[in-house]
């Protein structure tokens, strides 16, 4: 099955003083969704925003809210970014000692159901929750900063998660140190949607975003999956 090419910039390396702005700009460049990094100081070794300031940025745009909980426990504030407009909320599978049902709170709340790897957990922490999720995030990096370099060996599990995927209607999202080199790495691993933080925010403004992730979008395409 042909999922289609998503590009998902994270606004952790957007300017903090003008999110709002700096979401519009991005949806204005042509990308699809919106990541969003959501880090607790305890989870990883970084603070960066709630629900509040994901609610306050929700009227900018329309696009897809992209959650991405590095938050642990998740449980507790499932509802309250579902509240504040995620359309996605993706959580740690090691953030917690009940997966499924954390997946299953989130579809409850009507929001689709993500779930991220660290690069050092195994594809086999999910293998019991592929028919309750919708999106599989697979750390190409030690999460908690953005600008780290793609770790390679990721290129092997990511197509390792696409034969796992099979014919499910389950997008493949990959995350850290995406650049036009890395690109067609992991969508010819069989990712389609690819998060970009430092490669689209190092521009100013919108006409270096829409650069950016045309040059993403060409490069992934040439990757041949996707
Ligand atoms: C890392 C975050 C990423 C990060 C990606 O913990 O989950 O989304 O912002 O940034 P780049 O694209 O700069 O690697
Ligand atoms: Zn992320």
């Amino acid at each position: 099955m042909t999922r289609p090419l998503l590009i998902s910039p994270s606004i952790l390396a957007a300017d903090f003083a003008r999110l709002g702005q700096e979401v519009s700009d991005v949806v204005d460049a042509g990308a699809e969704w919106v990541h969003l990094d959501v880090m607790d100081g305890h989870f990883v070794p970084n603070i960066s925003f709630g629900p509040a300031v994901i609610k306050a940025l929700r009227p900018h745009t329309k696009a897809v809210f992209d959650c991405h909980l590095m938050i642990a426990p998740a449980d507790p504030y499932l509802a309250a970014f579902a509240e504040a407009g995620c359309d996605i909320i993706t959580v740690h599978a090691e953030a917690g000692p009940h997966l499924h049902r954390s997946l299953q709170t989130i579809r409850g709340l009507g929001k689709k159901a993500g779930v991220s790897l660290n690069p050092a957990t195994p594809l086999s922490a999910i293998e019991h929750v592929m028919d309750d999720l919708d999106l599989i995030l697979i750390m190409s990096v030690n999460p908690g900063f953005g600008g780290q370099k793609y770790i390679p060996a990721m290129t092997d599990k990511i197509a390792k998660a696409n034969a796992l995927i099979g014919n499910r209607p389950i997008d493949l999202e990959v995350d850290g140190g995406i650049t036009a080199a890395t690109a067609p790495l992991v969508t010819g691993a069989g990712a389609n949607v690819l998060v970009a933080g430092s490669a689209i925010y190092q521009g100013k403004g919108v006409d270096d975003y829409r650069k950016t992730v045309d040059i993403l979008r060409k490069a992934a395409e040439g990757g041949g999956r996707a």
